[in-house]
């Protein structure tokens, strides 16, 4: 199968980006033609920024599942779907054609059913990176039931707390999960996260690592028992549900600038529209290809370009349960000579660290197969892309950088490998059915140039397929966070610069979420987290630049409680207890005790100064003057780490 609407020269992408914004429901609506539905739309798009509403293809009814698997059963059943390479390159590898994953959805679909799960239900996936995860996001799917997978590497506390938000009635989880040389005991973090529940009635085991693990009577359940009594009658098929367009299929936790983290919402057929245009376009994908998404089904990436893009493309998709350091850091390039992979979509963090050992792994890999290079999750340095492209692609891979976001549900600014220019650190042109737009802090677009760049904080003018719908149980907060900035615009929360031929740079977050090895974190949450801790009085936490991480974690904080005679051990503990509430991906890299924090007058911390002084940029601490007490800003410098 060809796509037909597969661009295939800059000239083309033109044409098409100008259609797409002069008739969007037109570009859409012949796109969807080529898509299976139950009924077709009766509008393609109708929406206002101001609530917001969007709603894409309504009156339309599908289930995408019937577009990732059903609809090529006939054609490629006998495909790879999903080729899994285990955490331990000694044991052996998996594969799943379309006909197999087909069938193992609709059996735990089955279980799913059996155990009383029912469409519009909430069920919370907690797994490592085996295929039964894509297998339970799309069981959940395919009965109408709306998943919400949270990465392995949160704390039971912050699992509470999605829980609580999503009232999720059932989990799917795993005895324990490999990543590297470690063992993480899933469901024991599972049973922790629920005392004190009031809603989850089952949970799902599945067998991983074999950890000795405790199954609660009448909630806990084997994923493998449960499965070998629907298949021994025979039960491989179920009856996609019939969803409406709108319909939510997924929420993903993500962090903001406050509180909480936000359930971002997103519903069946655009999402499954612009992540299969998206996955198409950017990389180019050519039938019988593989390709190698090295993001976790935990993040949005995995998501998009390792479950749903991919397999509505009839793709194969690599799907890897480690790290890319372990057993050694030629891990990446062994799985690329042993499977002959052609797409590689990784992260610049996961680069940078690999540049950190040198040339040695790369020696005798066979990486002749790749094609195309993709990155995305943080702007990637000129130093980092030189390398990609030298050492990885040869030279001959065009590198597509992916601008998007969790409530973006796709690309939204990148190159098209090979067939769009690419420049260095810039993620370029805005796929068609973007417009990007840069304003300064009012509101108003930014057309002054300084030789030839216009920089700004970026928003988007008009939905796009993908668009978050809604925050989960509280809409007015997705109002706030990203339509009520500015007037009739979706606000990014990144700053970005323009060139003159409509290049875009991505230049970071300008609002108070870090984006520490491509994981995205509040500051807000990480200071919440440490002042639990019972001698913390108060904490302010910001982002420094980091050579491997991209940003690293800077906090302050006044303490008066116990170990203060023992400063490495109070670090200990404040490290502690953020893994404890966030997660150990959250722990603060640096931690400065402090007498005070400078604080205007009414009481607000002033970040910038703060920034500054983690930046090591103490000579231009700039106007300290509004400060409450300007004398701790020079006692903060001085005891700078
Ligand atoms: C950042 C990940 C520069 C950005 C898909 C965004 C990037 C945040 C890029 C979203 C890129 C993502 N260049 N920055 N190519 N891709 N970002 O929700 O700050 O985990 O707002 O989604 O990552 O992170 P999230």
């Amino acid at each position: 199968m060809s796509y037909p609407y597969q661009i295939k020269s800059f000239h083309e992408y033109k044409t098409e980006y100008e259609k797409s914004i002069e008739d969007p429901a037109g570009f859409w609506g012949s796109i969807a033609e080529h898509f299976t539905w139950r009924r077709k739309w009766d509008e393609v798009v109708n929406w206002n920024f101001k609530e917001p509403k969007v709603e894409w293809f309504k009156g339309a009814k599908l289930n995408i599942t019937e577009n990732c698997l059903d609809r090529y059963l006939e054609s490629r059943g006998n495909q790879p779907a999903i080729i899994w390479e285990p955490n331990d390159p000694e044991e052996h590898h998996r594969t799943l054609t379309y006909r197999k994953l087909h069938e193992k959805v609709c059996q735990f679909a089955h279980v799913l059913k059996n155990n009383g799960v029912k469409k519009g239900d909430r069920v919370c996936i907690y797994m490592g990176m085996i295929p039964e995860l894509a297998i339970a996001v799309l069981a959940t799917a395919r009965i109408g039931a709306i998943h919400s997978v949270i990465f392995g590497g949160f704390s039971a506390q912050s699992i509470a707390d999605r829980l609580e938000d999503a009232q999720a009635e059932y989990i799917v989880t795993c005895d324990g999960a490999y990543r590297g040389a470690k063992d993480i005991p899933l469901k024991s973090v599972i049973d922790d996260a629920l005392i004190g529940n009031k809603t989850v009635k089952k949970v799902i085991v599945c067998t991983r690592t074999r950890t000795p693990v405790s199954m609660l009577k009448g909630r806990d359940l084997w994923w493998e028992e449960e499965m070998k009594q629907v298949e021994e009658k025979g039960l491989n098929y179920i009856e996609a549900e019939e969803m409406d367009a709108e319909d939510p299929l997924f929420i993903l936790y993500t962090s903001g600038s406050t509180g909480k983290p936000k359930g971002v919402v997103h519903s069946c057929a655009g999402y499954m529209l612009f992540t299969n245009y998206t996955f198409v376009n950017v990389f180019q994908y050519q039938t019988g290809q593989i390709h190698f998404c090295t993001a976790d089904i935990g993040w949005i990436t995995g998501h998009s370009y390792i479950v749903y893009g991919p397999l509505s493309a009839g793709a194969t998709s690599l799907m890897f349960e480690g790290v890319p350091t372990w057993p050694d850091a030629g891990r990446f390039w062994d799985i690329v000579d042993k499977y002959k992979v052609n797409i590689l979509y990784t992260a610049p963090t996961a680069i940078r660290s690999l540049m950190g050992f040198g040339l040695g792994p790369l020696q005798n890999k066979d990486l002749s197969s790749l094609k195309v290079l993709g990155t995305v999750g943080e702007p990637i340095n000129e130093e980092a892309w030189h390398w990609y492209d030298e050492h990885v692609g040869k030279k001959k891979c065009p590198i597509v950088d992916t601008w998007w976001q969790t409530e973006t549900g796709g690309i939204l600014i990148s190159n098209l490998a090979g067939i769009t220019p690419a420049k260095p650190s810039w993620a370029t042109l805005p796929l068609p059915g973007v417009q990007p737009i840069l304003v300064d802090e009012k509101g108003n677009e930014i057309t002054e140039a300084v030789d030839g760049i216009t920089s700004g904080n970026l928003c988007i003018k008009a939905p796009w397929p993908s668009i978050i719908r809604t925050t989960y149980g509280d809409h007015e907060r997705c109002r706030v966070n990203y339509f009520a900035t500015y007037e009739n615009l979706y606000f990014t929360g990144d700053g970005a610069l323009k060139d003159t031929e409509g290049f875009y740079r991505i230049t970071g977050r300008v609002d108070d979420v870090l984006n520490v090895s491509g994981h995205r974190i509040g500051t807000a949450e990480v200071e919440n987290a440490i002042n639990m801790h019972a001698g913390v009085v108060e904490s302010a936490v910001v982002g420094y630049p980091h050579d491997i991480k991209g940003q690293g974690i800077y906090a302050y904080v006044i303490y008066n409680g116990t170990h203060m005679d023992d400063q490495s051990l109070t670090r200990k503990d404040i490290l502690q207890t953020v893994t404890r509430v966030i997660g150990p991906i959250a722990k603060p890299d640096k931690i400065q005790f402090v007498g005070g924090l400078p604080k205007t007058r009414s009481g607000k911390i002033m970040r910038r100064i703060l920034r500054k002084i983690a930046e090591g940029e103490v000579q231009s601490l700039g106007d300290t003057s509004t400060l409450l007490d300007p004398g701790v800003v020079d006692e903060i410098r001085d005891g700078r780490l």
